[in-house]
């Protein structure tokens, strides 16, 4: 059934739910909230909504749902798979002003929170506390806990310390047709029932839209140690990696740069990596730990294991500032390629696949006539693989990328992986969500989401392949 449009009666309505104030249909009002962070995608909601508690949300969804309209939910508008994008029109509803960080328990070591409250300014706040919140996707300074939550989102420190859904303990949400929800709690156990917290966490805003959090935190770490290593080549890079883990050292994170990734947030920032020398490939490792020595002793190890497995160099910043200089450099890379027209693919495969992964994606580009760019979290084998239109006519770009891409996807099923490791399906990866999802199970969740969403009204044309797309 065909969405409806927003008429004078559902915008008076909507005034009187949230304000007059909150209500934008103002083309320039509403351009910021038709595109997220994916590609150059630009779709145009009909309205902009901004709730200020959870029964304003409630109240939104059960009008929605009275008049079968679409509702696109909203956190910083981060996404890279399109996930924030009103592809059917309706309603964009942002949770920009639920931004309150509610509680800090220093007891539990829990935050409750607001969907809204950017994923930095939390992670300060706890940290001046002594308290850690480690999910740090390169975003974070403008990303919001709650669609953090809708992506199941990672980021570099991932690889020691989780991903988001490690550490949702609760939710309040609000179903489609604008029913609240509570699910657990402070909670460090509950096993009562199925576990809906984990079941919303990473669907994307197509379930339910989350109004309240409840984190787990952890002390911060104290110490913290970056060596950055050039290699000769992508593969020996990769292979170095691999063989810290076989010597059992978690470091916090390790990321893997390709040096076309690296000149290209050079030229944009106008400042360089160090000691790049002829390396076609970087590693960036993170040690973190509570213990002095012994960080000082597993750097030594990583340094010893680096130098074996054919470093070109081992540089180890250890003041704050070049830490950051260097973080800094590398959480812009996604930033800079966005200046260019790309594709970007989220693979994941099992860490040991890193070397074949890195060289198949590689391969295929080359073969297609594609340049490429690789970089992100190795550690967790999850590399972004990002194609690049350079010289391509439009057309050629088109029918080039679109047989590259499968390709690529197909390599990392092979490799024993899956087609995003953080970023979601969202509308992008959505006409690919077969090559690494089985029959039965896309049915499976096609049934999840018409039990929690009967009439499709809440983000649709995302995660599904058939999902329809109305634009407005
Ligand atoms: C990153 O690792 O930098 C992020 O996932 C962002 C991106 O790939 O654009
Ligand atoms: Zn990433």
């Amino acid at each position: 059934m065909p969405y409806s449009k927003i008429t004078p009666l559902i915008l008076d309505q909507l005034k009187q739910i949230v304000g007059e104030r909150y209500v934008l249909t103002a083309k320039e009002a509403i351009e910021p909230y038709s595109h997220d962070e994916t590609e150059d995608l630009v779709f145009y909601p009909e309205v902009v909504v901004k709730p200020a508690d959870t029964g304003e949300v409630s109240q939104i969804m059960k009008l929605a749902t009275e008049h079968h309209v679409a509702v696109t939910p909203r956190g910083g508008g981060t996404s890279l798979s399109g996930g924030a994008l009103a592809v059917c029109g309706g309603i964009v509803l942002t949770l920009e002003r639920m931004n309150k960080i509610l509680e800090i328990d220093r007891e539990n070591l829990m935050v409750v929170t607001e969907p809204g409250v950017i994923t930095e300014i939390l992670q300060n706040e706890v940290e001046k506390v002594g308290l850690y919140y480690p999910p740090d996707p390169a975003s974070r300074g403008s990303c919001q806990i709650g669609g953090n939550i809708a992506e199941n989102a990672g980021g570099p420190h991932a690889l020691k310390y989780g991903v988001t859904k490690d550490y949702v303990m609760g939710l309040e949400a609000v179903l489609p047709n604008g029913e609240i929800i509570h699910t657990s709690g402070k909670l460090m156990k509950d096993v009562t029932g199925y576990n809906l917290t984990q079941l919303l966490v990473g669907s994307e805003g197509t379930l339910a839209i989350v109004t309240k959090v409840y984190l787990r935190l952890i002390p911060l770490p104290k110490f913290r140690k970056l060596l950055y290593a050039p290699f000769e080549t992508l593969y020996d890079a990769a292979k170095a990696l691999t063989q810290i883990f076989y010597h059992q050292i978690i470091p916090a994170a390790c990321e893997f740069m390709e040096t076309g990734a690296m000149d290209i947030v050079e030229a944009r920032l106008n400042t360089k990596f160090p000691s790049r020398g002829k390396a076609q490939a970087c590693l960036l490792i993170d040690l973190d730990g509570s213990n002095q020595d012994e960080l000082d002793r597993q750097a030594e190890s990583v340094y010893e294991i680096l130098t074996k497995w054919k470093a070109l160099d081992v540089v180890s910043a250890d003041t704050k500032e070049k830490q950051d200089a260097i973080w800094r450099l590398r959480r812009s890379i996604g930033e800079a390629v966005k200046q260019l027209v790309y594709k970007e693919e989220d693979t994941v495969v099992p860490r040991s696949n890193l070397p074949e992964l890195v060289m198949g994606l590689k391969e295929i580009s080359k073969k297609y006539g594609i340049t490429s760019v690789c970089y992100g979290h190795a550690g967790d084998g999850n590399i972004h693989a990002n194609l690049l239109k350079g010289e391509l006519s439009e057309s050629r770009w088109q029918e080039l990328s679109k047989k590259a891409i499968p390709e690529m996807f197909e390599l990392t099923v092979k490799l024993g992986g899956n087609i995003s490791g953080e970023h979601g399906i969202g509308f992008v990866q959505k006409e690919y969500l077969s090559i690494g999802v089985g029959k039965t199970e896309i049915s499976l969740m096609r049934s999840i989401k018409n039990i929690f969403d009967p009439q499709n009204i809440l983000n649709p044309g995302k995660i599904f392949p058939e999902a329809p797309v109305t634009p407005f």
